[in-house]
């Protein structure tokens, strides 16, 4: 494999000056800062956030350094994953003119960002057990393809990519390889992080809204080489990890043990709740998961769904999706919440 990342890139990003902030343009140690136009004499909330956050999130990464043993110069912080994937698009995808390859059922950003950004969005569906189909990726393989997206475990099949798949991509393919760990926590298969140095090509997303149960916060990771990581400080909006968030996560990074009682709880219960679905005669299929949600196949899906929507239970209704036909996808809820919700259940299938 020859990978060039100069080649991957759009002329414009490559010739961008990038905005260059208030804080960025002096060096030494400021007391007072008459230079960003904020409001010196506070706000109604606190002191601190009257002025602008540190825009390359120095402490915040630090803190993620520590937890994911990866060196800051690798880790680029988004506004929620979707930002980084966005981020991938304005710098790689020209826009009529280049495409990118998905694996269909996944992730919808995927494609609602290219949309977006006016790129070719080409469908590699996965396999029948949702595994990746590598002859039909490499059939759409052109000179143009600069972004294979692969989301591992796979929203909202819930299964994991097999290694050596993943692997035969990265090996193979010159174009930059996104592969989406949102719900890496809460499986048993290792992460892709640990190759990082291996593969140039490589991308890795991941989030604070899963397993850290910090959704609100907003914040996604992007780790790859420092050149790539360099093309996404480029390109992103000046400020766009709030100070608020900047706080909490930092705060949040050290309660790591806690987090990881969660995920315990989280894999424990989804786990029960697989067990308790199947025996349901309504339930056709509990597909394994690798994740925070169980992807189930059961009998009259969308009225299912009703049902449970009545009882003001929402599940996602993946009913019409193509590939996902007569599913429901069911994220794993607290104790009480899965107690109610199999209770709604077992209600319906005793009127059916
Ligand atoms: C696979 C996958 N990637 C990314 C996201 C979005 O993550 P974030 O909240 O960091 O934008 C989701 C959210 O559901 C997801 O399922």
């Amino acid at each position: 494999m020859s990978f060039d990342l100069d080649k991957l890139v759009r002329e414009n990003i490559k010739a961008l000056t990038p905005y260059s902030s208030a804080r960025d343009e002096f060096s030494g140690e400021g007391r007072i800062f008459l230079d960003a136009n904020e409001n010196s004499l506070g706000s109604p909330l606190t002191k601190w956030y009257n002025r602008y956050p540190d825009p390359h999130q120095k402490e915040l990464k630090k803190a993620i350094s520590r937890i994911k043993n990866i060196a800051a110069e690798y880790i680029f912080l988004g506004n929620g994953s979707d930002e980084c994937i966005d981020l991938l698009y304005r710098i790689f995808c020209e826009p009529q003119k280049d495409n990118v390859i998905i694996c269909p059922p996944t992730y919808g950003m995927y494609k609602v960002s290219a949309n977006i950004n006016d790129v070719d969005v080409r469908e590699a569906p996965l396999t029948d057990d949702f595994q990746l189909n590598l002859a039909h990726i490499e059939q759409l393989v052109d000179n143009n393809t600069k972004l294979i997206w692969i989301c591992s475990p796979n929203n909202p099949t819930g299964n994991s990519m097999h290694r050596a798949d993943l692997e035969m991509i990265l090996n193979n393919f010159n174009g930059i390889v996104a592969v989406d760990e949102a719900y890496i926590n809460f499986s048993k298969h290792k992460s892709l992080l640990l190759e990082l140095a291996d593969y140039p090509n490589l991308v890795v997303l991941q989030t604070f809204s899963k397993a850290w149960g910090m959704a609100a916060l907003r914040l996604g990771m992007a780790f790859a080489s420092q050149a790539i990581i360099g093309l996404l400080d480029k390109v992103k909006p000046p400020y766009n990890v709030n100070q608020a968030t900047q706080e909490l996560v930092m705060k949040a990074s050290y309660e790591i043990a806690q987090v990881n009682l969660m995920i315990r709880e989280l894999v424990g219960m989804r786990d029960a709740l697989a067990r308790v679905l199947v025996q349901m005669p309504i339930v056709e299929k509990v597909y394994p998961s690798d994740a925070n949600f169980l992807l189930v196949k059961i009998k009259d899906a969308g009225k299912v769904y009703e049902h449970l929507l009545n009882r003001a239970i929402v599940v996602r209704d993946r009913s019409r999706v193509q590939f996902c036909e007569g599913c429901l996808r069911i994220t794993i809820g607290n104790e009480d919440e899965i107690t109610v919700l199999v209770q709604a259940l077992k209600d319906y299938a005793k009127k059916v």
